[in-house]
Order: C-alpha cells, then sequence, then structure tokens
C-alpha cells in the first residue's frame, strides 16, 4: 500500500542518513585539516588537566583567537563514570580513555601539549613550573611557561585522612594506574588462594575483598566486584568462589549519604542478596600489609585480615592547588581547593579561573559539573575573545561579569549497584523520582553510552558489553 511504501522510505532513508553520518565522522576522525600556526601576536591560554572540565574546554573554545596549550601529566581524558567496571574487566580500560591529541588535532588553530605536572606558580610574572618526567628512573625536569590567561582544572587527589599504612597497602580507584593495579591484586590473591601448601586461615585472608568507604565509588566497585565472582570466578575457580567474601566498611550510618533514603534501602537490601557486608559506623584507623584495624559502633578496635582492600574515601586538593591558594592567600582562606565566584574567577587572583573538583564553587565534585563548568566558561571565553580582538586591551577577565553567571542544572545521579541493578536519582519537573533495578540498569547503560565522549569510546564500550556476555571477563594477569 502507498503508506507502507512511504515507511519503508523513510527507514531506508533514516539508516542510509545514519551509515553516511557515521562514515563522515569516521572519515573525519582520521582526516583532520590542515591547522593555523600558533601566532605570537595571540594571548596564550594555558588549560591545566585534561579531565572533566578542561577537556571539555579544549572542545568548546574557539582558537581563532588564542594560541590554547594544555598542562597535564596524562596524555589522554578518561570517562571516570565507567572506571569501576575497568577493575574487573567488563570494560577493558582503553574503551574510556581518549587520546586528547585526537581533540586537540580538530582545532583551528595548533594547540601544544605538554605531558607534564604542574607544580608551582607565579602569579606577578604569570609563570607556571613544570615538571616532566625525563627517565623511567623516575628524574624529573623542570620547563617553565608563560601564560596570559590559566584554567585550572586538576580534579582532586585520593584522601586518606592521614590513616597510618593505607598509602603503602591500599589499592585506590581515581585513575586507569590504579584501575589496572586492583585487577592485577584480585587475579593475584585468587591464584595464591589456589595453592594447596597454605592453611586454611591463609586462604581465607586472601579471599576477603575489603572496600573502605560506603560513597559512590566503594559501591559501584563492590558491585563490580560480586559480579566477578559470581560470573567468572564461579566458573573457573570453583574450589574457591564459595569462600570468598566481600566486606564494605563505612564510617557514617548508612552507605551513599548523598542518595535518597529508598535507594539506601535499596542498595543495602541488594547488597544483603548478594552476600556482601556492610560495616556502617565503622572507621578504619589503620592499614597493614595483611590486616587493618577498625573502631567498631561501641568504640572498641579489631584487626581484620584481608587479601585486597580498595580505599574509596573520596578526594582532597591537589598539591598545586595549595601553592595557588598560597599566591592569593588573602582571598584563598579555605584549605579543600580554590575558591571562585560565579563566573569561576579564582578569588584574588588576575586572570585565572578554576573548575571541577579543584574549585570550591559551592557543588559537589561531580563528572556532571565539571563538564557544565566547562561548557560554560569557554562559551563565554569564546564571546569575549571577540571583542577581544577588536580590542586588545579589553580586560577578559573582568568583562566576563557582563555574562550571566554561572548555576548548575542537576541531571540527577545514577550508580551501579551489582547483579544488572542500578539506581537513579533524577529530577523531574522541579521533584525527584528515584527508581532502582534491572529497568534501571538499562537506562544507566544507555546514558552512559550516550555521554562517552567520542564515537569511537562508544563503539569500543559496547563491544565490550557484547565480548563479556558471549566470553566473559578475561581472567589472565597482566
Ligand atoms: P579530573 O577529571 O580528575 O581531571 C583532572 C586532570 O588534571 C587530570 O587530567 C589530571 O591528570 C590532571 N592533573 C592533576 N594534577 C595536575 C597538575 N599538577 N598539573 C596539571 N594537570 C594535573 N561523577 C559523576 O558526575 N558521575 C559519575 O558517575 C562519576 N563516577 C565516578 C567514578 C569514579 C571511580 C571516580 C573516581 C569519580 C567519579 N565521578 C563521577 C567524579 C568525577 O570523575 C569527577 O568529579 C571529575 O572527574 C572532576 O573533573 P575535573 O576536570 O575537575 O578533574
Ligand atoms: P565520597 O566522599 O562520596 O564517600 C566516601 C565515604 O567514605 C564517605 O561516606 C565517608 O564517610 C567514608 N569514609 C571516610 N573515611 C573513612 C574511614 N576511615 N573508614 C570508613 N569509611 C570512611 O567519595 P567517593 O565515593 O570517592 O566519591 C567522590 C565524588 O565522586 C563524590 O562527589 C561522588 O558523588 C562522585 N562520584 C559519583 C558517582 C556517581 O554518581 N555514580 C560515582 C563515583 C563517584
Amino acid at each position: 500500500t502507498p503508506r507502507l511504501r512511504i515507511l519503508k522510505r523513510i527507514i531506508y532513508g533514516t539508516a542510509l542518513g545514519t551509515i553516511s553520518y557515521t562514515g563522515w565522522l569516521m572519515y573525519r576522525n582520521r582526516n583532520p585539516a590542515e591547522q593555523q600556526p600558533f601566532d605570537p601576536s595571540k594571548k596564550t591560554m594555558v588549560l591545566l588537566g585534561t579531565g572533566w572540565g578542561s577537556t571539555t574546554i579544549l572542545k568548546n573554545l574557539d582558537t581563532e583567537n588564542f594560541n590554547v596549550v594544555v598542562v597535564s601529566p596524562r596524555n589522554y581524558f578518561l570517562f571516570t563514570p565507567l572506571l569501576p567496571s575497568c577493575t574487573v574487566g567488563t570494560i577493558e580500560n582503553r574503551s574510556i580513555m581518549e587520546p586528547v591529541r585526537l581533540l586537540m588535532r580538530h582545532k583551528n588553530r595548533e594547540v601544544k601539549f605538554y605531558e607534564a605536572e604542574c607544580t608551582d606558580i607565579d602569579a606577578e610574572k604569570k609563570e607556571l613550573v613544570l615538571e616532566r618526567r625525563k627517565s623511567s628512573e623516575g628524574q624529573t625536569e623542570k620547563i617553565i611557561i608563560n601564560y596570559d590567561y590559566l584554567v585550572v582544572g586538576v580534579g582532586g587527589t585520593v584522601n586518606t585522612f592521614g590513616t597510618p599504612g593505607v598509602e603503602e597497602n591500599a589499592c585506590f580507584l581515581k585513575e586507569m594506574g590504579d584501575a589496572r593495579k586492583i585487577r592485577r591484586r584480585l587475579i593475584d590473591c585468587v591464584e595464591k588462594a589456589s595453592f594447596d601448601h597454605i592453611s586454611e586461615a591463609e586462604r581465607d585472608r586472601l579471599l576477603h575483598m575489603v572496600v573502605v568507604g560506603g560513597g559512590p565509588t566503594g559501591i559501584e566497585y563492590a558491585g563490580e566486584l560480586h559480579d566477578f565472582l559470581e560470573d567468572d570466578l564461579a566458573q573457573w575457580y570453583p574450589g574457591l568462589a564459595d569462600r570468598v567474601r566481600i566486606t564494605l566498611v563505612e564510617a557514617l550510618p548508612n552507605v551513599l549519604p548523598a542518595f535518597d533514603k529508598k535507594l539506601i534501602d535499596y542498595t543495602q537490601s541488594t547488597f544483603s542478596d548478594n552476600k556482601i557486608t556492610i560495616l556502617t559506623r565503622t572507621m578504619v584507623k589503620e592499614v597493614k600489609d595483611k590486616s587493618f584495624i577498625v573502631q567498631n559502633p561501641d568504640g572498641t578496635r579489631s584487626e581484620i585480615p584481608y587479601g585486597l582492600l580498595v580505599w574509596a574515601t573520596g578526594i582532597k586538593s591537589q598539591p598545586v592547588v595549595n601553592k595557588i591558594r598560597e599566591q592569593f592567600s588573602a582571598a584563598q582562606t579555605n584549605g579543600r581547593g580554590l575558591l571562585v565566584d560565579e563566573y569561576m574567577r579564582v578569588k584574588g587572583a588576575k586572570d585565572v579561573w578554576a573548575l571541577g573538583d579543584c574549585a570550591l564553587s559551592g557543588y559537589a565534585p561531580l563528572a556532571q559539573v565539571a563538564a557544565q563548568q566547562g561548557k560554560w566558561l569557554s562559551r563565554n571565553l569564546n564571546k569575549l575573545s571577540k571583542k577581544h580582538a577588536e580590542d586588545p586591551d579589553a580586560d577578559m577577565f573582568a568583562l566576563i561579569e557582563k555574562s550571566r553567571p554561572f548555576k548548575y542544572s542537576s541531571q540527577g545521579s545514577l550508580a551501579y549497584i551489582g547483579s544488572e541493578k542500578a539506581i537513579a536519582d533524577l529530577p523531574f519537573f522541579n521533584r525527584n523520582i528515584t527508581a532502582g533495578g534491572i529497568a534501571t540498569f538499562w537506562f544507566w547503560k544507555s546514558a552512559y553510552l550516550s555521554e562517552l565522549f567520542s564515537l569511537r569510546n562508544s563503539t569500543l564500550v559496547a563491544s565490550d558489553w557484547v565480548k563479556r556476555y558471549f566470553f566473559g571477563r578475561d581472567i589472565s594477569r597482566e
């Protein structure tokens, strides 16, 4: 019938359009256009970091009116929400890493990248001290570069609260190197536990996996670990799987303090079904190489043996942030980060902005906050740079006040809790809707798939999920 024919044409047309658009994206990705060279007559904007904040700026910044320099100890962007999946091999590491040079090579003007850590700043001279690794033995070299405008997006670093033994004995879950280390140690524990020649107490110790911190990082990691034990370990180490124990230790009365009460209860009951022990009101006081000491709810202390311990108790300031604060000590009075105003200007500074986890802007340290700040700042810098091109003396740092101040719009919170279940706390017409379960898990998957940085990342993550479904996770130790 004619209607059916029209429908067929629409379907064929859409499919053809999607295939052509994807093909064009892939072609453009592999074949970037010629770039304009660095222009000494233009101002230099230095971006510190290649995380959510700085990379969003780099992606959206118009390089027509700036020379852009990026400084970061890692030459890639990391999609942190899926990092817990890399600790057990649900997703392969490179699937959530995007080389920053791919992004830089697509800008109109050449962008410089220094794989180095910024360690100090001289705000008077507008100079930055960079430290780059010179050799694999850990030798470093100092370099000094200048900036006209500086954007600080260095994130945070793991907070151990000075707990003895954590740095030496625990694994963190912040960077890709951490996920790699966890995966290696996990397989190490299981392989060692499969020897006949060890005592039963030693076998139980090796198979006791501990997570410290019941925030979203600790919860997602415990969920992934449970899936690995259930789906893979049980098949390949049948004699051991039943003896593996997972314990999550949280100092507060419940896990996930930032989530809705219903979702906290749902998570705790899912963990209980999955035989994950949650110790609340229990604080880890020391981590030794084979055991850790906790303060129990009644104030007594106990020593508990473990094989693998993952420390996920939140973040604190990077050392360079403290150096920047020292330069503007009169205005920078909070040790937790850089105080910024509603235009993301570092208080007390000139021509320095900060965003993301290193900035104290009144919002939680979240990827979505850093990304929205990055979008806001790049949009306004693009507008101002046009004014700057007309009048080189225009003061962008002062003029940004003419823009509408930054306001964060929450897209809600999602977290994976294991056994193909996720929880969601989503804003909906000035109300929050909460959901947990398998449907939420599929929503979680599709949301993250669509948010991944590039078509390449989305393709790799989707294929990892399919691969895991058919072949299971890879249990070889790298
Ligand atoms: P980051 O993304 O941490 O980037 C900092 C960058 O600065 C890095 O490139 C780093 O190498 C670089 N750097 C560090 N020191 C220096 C230096 N001295 N000089 C130059 N560069 C430096 N948030 C959500 O909203 N949703 C989630 O689902 C979510 N899941 C998470 C899961 C995990 C496991 C973790 C650890 C975090 C998660 N977060 C999530 C939080 C989110 O990742 C952070 O809020 C976000 O990364 C902050 O972005 P940022 O740009 O400020 O810093
Ligand atoms: P967090 O700060 O959210 O939670 C850390 C937890 O560790 C706290 O509940 C704290 O009480 C506990 N703790 C601290 N010291 C302890 C000790 N000695 N013993 C026992 N418990 C201790 O940290 P997290 O989970 O690393 O998250 C950091 C940021 O990243 C947060 O803003 C979080 O919202 C965000 N994030 C968001 C995710 C999501 O939305 N899915 C996933 C992961 C992180």
